[in-house]
């Protein structure tokens, strides 16, 4: 891989090292299951083996006989705990320990003992007797619910529609109508689902990777029945979430009133293969898609008709269409969800829930259609372009799409590319390019922050939000030494942790533009209170850095105080006041991409080479190019880290990942990290990224458009366009093995 930061351009902050670097590299780091506990218990958890059915038993008499078991809690003595609630995406209504069983894994006891070990032991003791019915695994199996998303799914009442698209596609000179199809996916972050909880009096603190310490605050307190205010959730560091510790899930209010029961520390730490169940997943989906178009390519029909698998109570809808129908002027668009409910655990958000399948299958069909038009992809795209919106008729706020795909092109060498499927052959290796759209939503939440400049200059930031890898540390020391004039190791950013202001959740790809919104504002607050309104909307407050120290003390001299905090509040154009009070209650308001008065999304062009041998098929990754637009790039050394990322995880998609699922059982087979295949280091050649400039003043105050997401989306079409290049085969379901090209 190419390992070099990107030279910042116009519009970009300075590839800064993470400021939780040397803390990562060192382990001192404390991620929640590390905080030191004094006189802790061990918790263990119990989960069905049956996917559905009922518990008609469960016997826990030769468990409590282990040395070291202090309790079991089942559905028999947990009834005070009371049911959360769906939260539209990224949690589970199936908390309850039985007796009735919604899918596989569900929790149906938790062991608490003097050690893990012992809990361990336990748990393997517990027996449960079961009243099984045939379970319903996933799309074609008997049994299950197929239901329109506009029906059962508040957020998802509208799917985008525009004039008569089947009239426009029976009158296209060039039409495709193809199917894809997407597998289950698990997120399977490196740190596990850990809870800690600790009470003191009637004061709960909760130790637990989080990307929303209010939601959780919040949502514990419900399910306990106790007053918010009593409860802390705290979680610094988090070791991969990517949607997966969005929500609360069944765990943590267990282990909170575990810890009271036994007037005790409890810390959960839960099995790799648990985490398949007790939380979320990107649900397997199907496509079908219909173009149309005139002999020049023009669109002027987009009929998207998706497929979605959900559990039985809980209607987790993503309904890719909602983004997909605005990427080109499409003419007519007709777009349909149905939601299957099977006997499985809720899924839930994971990278780019929307985009990554729905847009799969979109670029997927625009190559198909390039192939017969016998058109040059990117032209296909170029043609398509726009500046306003095909569906609304609303402007984009800004669009820099062919500009990706310009200066990925010319990186890449794409003229080289004679358009003939296995025409590039070397050797025994049948080499192919393909390129595809990557594109994501830009989102901003209402948020809050708190800022203290002292008169030697040093300063601390405070907000709630999260640190998921995306970099929120150090864009933060960013934004503050920038607007106040301080070094920036003058600044002390502190997040994750529910006694601060609260952010919104992290999801959505939305924190560095929300965060940085409200610390940008509170520093202004504070240059207006030392320097006067008139310095208040300036570049900074020094030229250089130099001079800050000396200024600094005069103003604050003048002033007659020793150090000046300002809180903040941001609410983004179109959100409501009380989104405010709402977040403080644990619930977080997004607004962006079409719903405002701008179509707002970060845009990108991935470019990828594949080779796949002859004979065997093997398929190999070795080059790709990503070029990508997203505003104002605070850092271009921890933006670029993200891109590299999405791909390599796009690369996954493509050609390796899949839970497999056993369809008589309704049970996850692979649920370990040696059978669900990720791509190694050795499965990534030459990765480029291309960081191209884009100015948008219509977004937010930061000029941020949120990019964590916008990388793993158009990757796996790229690369399966990039197959068919290869061999002439063109494979529509993911993710694309070898034995898929042995045709
Ligand atoms: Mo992300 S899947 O929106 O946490």
């Amino acid at each position: 891989m190419n390992a070099a930061a990107p030279e910042p351009k116009a519009n970009m902050g300075k590839p800064e090292p993470r400021y939780d670097a040397r803390l990562k590299v060192t382990g001192e780091a404390r991620y929640p299951s590390d905080v030191p506990l004094k006189n802790p218990a061990f918790a263990f958890l119990v989960t069905s083996s049956i996917a559905r059915g009922e518990l008609t038993r469960i016997d826990t008499g030769e468990a409590r006989a282990v040395p070291g078991v202090l309790d079991i809690l089942t559905h028999e003595n947990t009834a005070e705990l009371d049911s959360g609630k769906f939260g539209g995406g990224a949690s589970t209504s199936i908390d309850k320990l039985g007796p009735e069983i919604f899918h596989d894994g569900q929790i149906i006891a938790m062991v608490l003992a003097d050690t893990f070990e012992a809990a361990r032991e336990a748990a393997y003791k517990v027996k449960a007797t079961y009243a099984p019915a045939q379970p319903s695994a996933t799309f074609d199996s008997p049994g299950v619910k197929v239901e329109d998303a506009t029906t059962v799914s508040p957020q998802h009442k509208e799917l985008p529609h525009k004039g008569d698209a089947a009239a426009a596609l029976a009158g296209a000179e060039v039409t495709i109508d193809a199917e894809y199809g997407t597998p289950t996916q698990h997120h399977n972050p490196m740190e596990l689902f850990t809870t800690t909880c600790v009470w003191e009096g009637d004061k709960l603190t909760v130790y637990e990777p989080s990307q929303f310490v209010y939601g959780l605050k919040n949502g514990v307190a419900q399910r306990l029945g106790i007053d918010p205010g009593k409860v802390h959730t705290v979680s610094h560091f988090v070791g991969g979430a990517f949607g997966s510790k969005g929500g609360m899930t069944p765990r943590t209010a267990l282990v909170a009133l575990a810890a009271k029961k036994l007037n005790r520390p409890v810390k959960l730490v839960p099995t790799r293969d648990q985490g398949f169940t007790i939380a979320t997943y990107r649900a397997e989906t199907r496509h079908r898609v219909r173009l149309g178009a005139r002999r020049d390519g023009k669109f002027v029909a987009y009929i998207h008709e998706g497929s979605e698998v959900s559990s039985r109570p809980d209607p987790y809808v993503v309904a890719g269409v909602k983004e997909s129908a605005h990427l080109y002027a499409f003419g007519a668009v007709q777009t349909k969800v149905d939601i299957v409910r099977a006997d499985r655990n809720t899924p839930g958000y994971m990278r780019s829930p929307p985009v990554v399948p729905y847009i799969y299958a979109l670029e997927s069909a625009i190559d198909e259609l390039a192939v017969k038009l016998d058109m040059d992809p990117v032209e296909l795209r170029r043609v398509n372009d726009t500046t306003v919106d095909g569906v609304t008729g609303k402007p984009w706020s800004s669009r820099s799409l062919m500009a990706c795909y310009d200066e990925a092109a010319a990186a890449f060498g794409w003229k080289q590319r004679n358009p003939q499927p296995k025409s590039m052959r070397e050797g025994d290796w049948l080499v192919g390019w393909g390129c595809a759209t990557a594109v994501y939503p830009t989102h901003i939440g209402a948020v809050t922050a708190r800022v203290r400049l002292l008169s030697d200059g040093q300063v601390r930031v405070q907000t709630a939000t999260h640190e998921i890898g995306n970099g929120v540390y150090t864009v933060l020391a960013q934004l503050a030494s920038e607007r106040l004039g301080v070094p920036l190791s003058s600044v002390t950013v502190e997040v994750g942790d529910s006694d601060m202001p609260p952010a919104p959740v992290a999801g959505g790809s939305n924190s560095t533009a929300s965060t940085c919104s409200a610390v940008l504002k509170a520093c202004d607050a504070i240059r207006a209170k030392l320097f006067g309104a008139a310095t208040a909307g300036g570049p900074g407050i020094t030229e250089g850095r130099g001079g800050a120290g000396e200024q600094l003390a005069e103003a604050f001299k003048r002033a007659g105080v020793s150090a000046i905090e300002e809180y903040a509040e941001f609410v983004p154009p179109g959100v409501k006041p009380e989104a405010i009070s709402q977040l403080y209650a644990g619930k977080s308001t997004q607004t962006g991409g079409a719903e405002g008065e701008y179509i707002m999304y970060a845009l990108g062009a991935e470019f990828i080479e594949v080779r796949i041998h002859a004979l065997t098929r093997e398929i190999r990754v070795p080059r790709m190019v990503g070029a990508f637009a997203g505003g104002r790039i605070m850092n271009t050394r921890t933006a670029r880290s993200q891109y590299l990322g999405g791909m390599v995880w796009g690369v996954s998609s493509a050609l390796h990942e899949a839970t497999e699922l056993d369809r008589k059982r309704a049970r996850y087979i692979n649920d370990n990290l040696a059978d669900y295949l990720v791509p190694v280091n050795a499965d990534i050649g030459e990765v480029e990224i291309v960081l191209v400039s884009e100015q948008d003043d219509e977004v937010n105050p930061a000029g941020v458009k949120g990019i964590g997401e916008l990388a793993n989306v158009g990757t796996a079409a790229a690369v399966a366009n990039a197959v068919y290049h290869a061999t002439g085969i063109r494979v529509r379901e993911l993710p694309i093995r070898l034995e898929k090209l042995l045709v």
